[in-house]
C-alpha cells in the first residue's frame, strides 16, 4: 500500500536532503547546471542562465503541493550541491531515481549517501513495490551508485538512449524490489553455530571491526587482496550484504562473532560454483592460536556439505601461509596440489597449495 508524503526533509551523515528553495537557483546554476559535464549523459540540458534555473526551479517549488512529487536538493555544509528526485512515470508502485551532482564533489560517496536515504525512505515510509536507477553505459559511476545501494543489474535497454553526441547509447537498467531491500536492512542470511562462535552476514555496523584485520597490512600478508582502505572495507560489507540479498547467493561472507561477548574477530567465507565450494578465512591478530580458525572451519564445511548440498569443498592459499594450511589439515582436507609461482601478490610471485575435502570423505 503506497501511502505519498512528498519531498519531506531527510538527513544522512554528511546530508540534509530537502526541498528546493527560490533562492537555491544561484548555487544550483553556480554548481551543477551550468556545467556541461554533469548532464553529459542524461536527457537535460545545461542552463543557459541563472534567470532560466529560477524559472525551473518556480515550476519545481510549485510541485510540491503534491504528495507524490520527490524532488530533493543536497545540501552538504550550507551548500547545495546537486538533487535527486523520482522520475515522474504513470506506475503507481514502482519508481525510477535521477541524480545529478556538482563535480566538485565527485567519487566522495555522496550521491550514493543520498540514493541510499531516499532508498530507504522510498520503501520504509511511502510504500514503493520496485525502484529502478538508469544510466547510459558510458557512465559507469552513475551504475556504482545503484550497485552500492543494493541495486541489482536486470538488464540492457539496446541503443534506448539519443545522447548529446547525436549517438544511441545503451541503457543499463538495475532495480530493487521491496522485499530484497528489506532483506538487505535486517542483514538477509544464514548464520551458522559452533561450540564458540558465530557465524552470521556482516552489517554496517561491522565496520570498525572489519577494518582493523583487513586494513592491517601484516595481517593480509599472504591474502590476494588487502590491505583494506576505509572505502574498500565499506564496499566489502556493501557487497556481502547485497550478494547475501540476492535470491541465490554464490557468496557466502560471514563475520566470526565470539558468543561470549559479541567480539567481531574475523570473517569466513563459503563461495559456491555449481555443487563445489571453496572456503576463506581471516581472523583479527590479536585472536590466533586459539583454535577460532578451526572451528570456524568446522561450522563451514558442515554448512557447505549439508546446508548448501555441496559435493566438493577446495581451499586455497599462499604456501608460506603455514598457519593457514594447518586449519586445512586439520579439517581432514588433502593437499591436492603445489603451484609454483601461481600467485602474484602485490608484484611478488609466490607458490600456491590447493587442498580440497568430498562429501564422503568428510562423512566417514
Ligand atoms: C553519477 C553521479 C551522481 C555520482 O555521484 P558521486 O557522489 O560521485 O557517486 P559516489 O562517489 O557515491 O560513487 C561513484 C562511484 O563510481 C565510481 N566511478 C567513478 N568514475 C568511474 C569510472 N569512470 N569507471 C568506473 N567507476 C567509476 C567511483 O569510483 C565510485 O565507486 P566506488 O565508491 O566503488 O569507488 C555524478 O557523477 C554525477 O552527477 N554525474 C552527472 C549526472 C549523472 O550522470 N547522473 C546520473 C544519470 S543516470
Amino acid at each position: 500500500m503506497i501511502n505519498h508524503k512528498g519531498t519531506v526533509v531527510l538527513r544522512t551523515e554528511r546530508l540534509i536532503l530537502r526541498p528546493f528553495r527560490l533562492s537555491d537557483a544561484e548555487a544550483m546554476y553556480h554548481n551543477w547546471a551550468s556545467d556541461p559535464e554533469v548532464p553529459k549523459y542524461v536527457s537535460w540540458d545545461v542552463h543557459e542562465s541563472p534567470a532560466f534555473t529560477r524559472e525551473l526551479l518556480k515550476s519545481w517549488i510549485a510541485e510540491y503541493e503534491k504528495p507524490d512529487y520527490y524532488n530533493w536538493t543536497l545540501e552538504y555544509g550550507g551548500e547545495v550541491i546537486g538533487n535527486a528526485a523520482v522520475i515522474p512515470k504513470d506506475k503507481r508502485e514502482a519508481a525510477e531515481l535521477g541524480y545529478s551532482l556538482s563535480r566538485r564533489f565527485w567519487n566522495r560517496g555522496i550521491m550514493t549517501e543520498a540514493v541510499s536515504a531516499i532508498t530507504d525512505f522510498l520503501f520504509g515510509e511511502i510504500g514503493y513495490h520496485r525502484l529502478c536507477i538508469r544510466n547510459i553505459r558510458e557512465n559507469p559511476a552513475s551504475g556504482r551508485v545503484a550497485e552500492k545501494c543494493g541495486y541489482t543489474l536486470e538488464g540492457t535497454e539496446r541503443e534506448g538512449f539519443l545522447a548529446k553526441d547525436g549517438r544511441f547509447h545503451d541503457i543499463l537498467s538495475r532495480s530493487l524490489l521491496r522485499d530484497e531491500w528489506e532483506r538487505q536492512k535486517a542483514g538477509a542470511g544464514d548464520t551458522v553455530r559452533t561450540e564458540r562462535l558465530l557465524l552470521r552476514p556482516p552489517v554496517p555496523s561491522d565496520f570498525e571491526a572489519v577494518q582493523a584485520w583487513a586494513g592491517n597490512p601484516e595481517n593480509t600478508e599472504y591474502m590476494s587482496w588487502g590491505p583494506n582502505t576505509p572505502s574498500d572495507t565499506a564496499a566489502y560489507i556493501r557487497d556481502c550484504m547485497t550478494d547475501w540479498a540476492s535470491a541465490s547467493p554464490k557468496r557466502h561472507e560471514f563475520v566470526m562473532e565470539r558468543i561470549e561477548d559479541g567480539a567481531v574477530i574475523g570473517s569466513c567465507c563459503v563461495a559456491t560454483e555449481g555443487s563445489l565450494g571453496e572456503l576463506g578465512w581471516i581472523l583479527h591478530p590479536g585472536y590466533r592460536h586459539m583454535g577460532y580458525a578451526l572451528e570456524a572451519g568446522r561450522g563451514l564445511l558442515r554448512y557447505g556439505f549439508n546446508g548448501l548440498g555441496l559435493h566438493r569443498i577446495r581451499a586455497i592459499c599462499d604456501a608460506r601461509n603455514l598457519p593457514s594450511y594447518r586449519v586445512m589439515e586439520r579439517l581432514g582436507m588433502r593437499r591436492e596440489g603445489e603451484f609454483l609461482n601461481a600467485r602474484c601478490t602485490r608484484g611478488e610471485w609466490s607458490d600456491g597449495y590447493e587442498y580440497a575435502i568430498l562429501k564422503e570423505e568428510w562423512e566417514s
